[in-house]
């Protein structure tokens, strides 16, 4: 059973305390924060401001997905704001180690960001540093777009160098997870699946997301 982490992405941001109480009642595990900078990615989400206002509603871990250049510039305000788990981009971030370090000297949990074109295998020194890989299975900086499909191999090569570090590192799947992939997802190795628009444009968020934690 993966853990499951809507995307608040997806979320109506006029109605934000709604959407974060649905969660709260709901099976998910996590709230998934997608934090854009418009130069990392073609996009600008939400900064400090929003996510405070999500955490003084959230009753579960904040779990959040930085796609922002140099990350480590903000390391203590997203603590601050409530953060729980931090993940920065491989492809953002020229001292990753010292990234990671300075996460966790936070008291958060160090997570690692992959793009669909960058391969796992760059993880291999540094993955007993990681408490989490975030694979990509869409080109960041967008909801609702396709899964790519040679993410099921990444999750397993993945899980191999995971499995031979003898490392508890968590792999999260994010972009493109419905229904129709997650069970292939968890069989390839993934622990959590962050899902956006597939939970919070359905008919039935809440369904959708017990159906999801089912799989
Ligand atoms: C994409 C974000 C994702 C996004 C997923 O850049 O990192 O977390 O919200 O949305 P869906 O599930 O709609 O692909
Ligand atoms: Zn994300």
């Amino acid at each position: 059973m993966a853990l499951i982490a809507p995307s608040l992405l997806a979320a109506d941001f006029a109605n934000l305390q709604r959407d974060c109480e649905m969660v709260n009642r709901s099976e998910a595990d996590w709230f998934h924060i997608d934090v854009m900078d418009g130069l990392f990615v073609p996009n600008i989400s939400f900064g400090m401001p929003v996510i405070s206002a999500i955490t003084k509603h959230a009753t579960k871990t904040m779990d959040v997905h930085l796609m922002i250049e140099k990350p480590e510039r903000y390391i203590k305000e997203f603590k601050a704001v409530g953060a729980d788990i931090l993940t920065v981009h491989y492809e953002a971030s020229t001292h990753l180690h010292r990234s990671l370090q300075a996460i966790k000297t936070e008291g958060m949990k160090a997570g690692v960001a992959l793009n669909p074109h960058t391969p796992v295998s760059l993880l291999i020194d540094v993955i007993q540093d990681i408490d989490l890989v975030c694979l990509m299975s869409v080109n960041p900086g967008f909801g609702g777009q396709k899964f790519i499909e040679q993410t099921y191999s990444k999750v397993k090569e993945l899980k191999r160098i995971i499995k031979g570090a003898n490392s508890s590192t968590l792999i999260e799947i994010d972009g493109g997870v419905t229904s129709a992939n997650a069970a292939q997802l968890i069989e390839a190795g993934a622990d959590v699946l962050v899902a956006g628009s597939f939970v919070f444009k359905s008919d039935n968020p809440e369904a959708t997301i017990a159906g999801l934690k089912k799989m």
